[in-house]
């Protein structure tokens, strides 16, 4: 291949999303043996996912058979019928502190979350420990009623930092509702869209943010994706607004 057609090809995998190189030879983690790769090549292209493997009820009885947050991160570990666990670098459990009264739930983790194995680390991630910060919260506070427990409806990064597809939050959803038991918060942040898609069952978070709800048994409060506010400034009213009301839930329950 000569000079152009090697630019010409590195400009294409740039156009494609790819933005750093890895390994001399690339590697087709989507084409990999996985569990669900081998039941759609055995039940034939034209059955439907559901009927190839069901993945949700595979997530149920792994969430349930986890009694602690160390036995639940080795069975998400373990999970291999979602498809971006083949893509992802590693696992993006949690961060924070197990007895916080505050439990946010975001949505996937991007680049900076993948390389480093935490969620939130990121621009967005800066922007939301500077949000909580000005309330008092933190995910290093060592006292429950000043920490965090921050984590994600997906625990790996979609590719490219796609949308989460329907069928990969359904199969995650055990996790995440065993998740929460397991750290029994006071109070749920439902961070953007797609952590209110799977905790409430509605999008909209135009209108959905700053208005209490509630879910799995706790209340939800959905506000503005920090990855948002980073985009359109002008929305830190509305998130200010929602720290406050957050701040004063925690007051009347205290
Ligand atoms: N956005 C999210 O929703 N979660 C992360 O962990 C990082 C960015």
């Amino acid at each position: 291949m000569g000079f152009w057609e090697m630019k010409a090809a590195l400009e294409w995998q740039i156009a494609m999303g790819a933005d750093e190189a890895i390994a001399e030879e690339a590697i087709d983690r989507y084409a990999l043996e996985t569990p669900v790769a081998k039941a759609k090549a055995a039940a034939g292209p034209d059955t439907p996912i559901s009927q190839q493997i069901d993945a949700v009820a595979a997530a149920q009885a792994a969430a349930d058979s986890a009694s602690d947050l160390a036995g639940l991160e080795a069975a998400v570990a373990a999970f291999e019928h979602c498809e971006l666990k083949q893509g992802a670098r590693q696992l993006v459990f949690a961060d924070g502190q197990a007895q916080a009264r505050v439990m946010i739930i975001g949505e996937a983790p991007g680049r900076d979350e993948d390389m480093q194995g935490k969620p939130f680390v990121g621009r967005a991630g800066q922007l939301l420990d500077l949000m909580f910060r000005q309330i008092g919260l933190s995910r290093d506070a060592p006292d429950a009623g000043a920490a965090l427990y921050i984590t994600n409806v997906l625990p790996w990064r979609p590719p490219q930092n796609r949308d989460p597809e329907p069928a990969e939050m359904a199969m995650m959803m055990p996790f995440l509702h065993r998740h929460i038991a397991l750290v029994d918060p006071d109070i749920i942040v439902a961070m953007g869209n797609h952590a209110c898609e799977a905790l409430l069952g509605r999008k909209g978070i135009t209108r959905l943010r700053g208005a209490w709800s509630e879910a799995v048994g706790k209340p939800v409060l959905p506000m503005f994706h920090p990855a948002y506010l980073l985009r359109s400034p002008s929305a830190k009213r509305d998130a200010w607004a929602d720290l406050l009301s957050l701040q004063a839930r925690l007051r009347e329950k205290s």
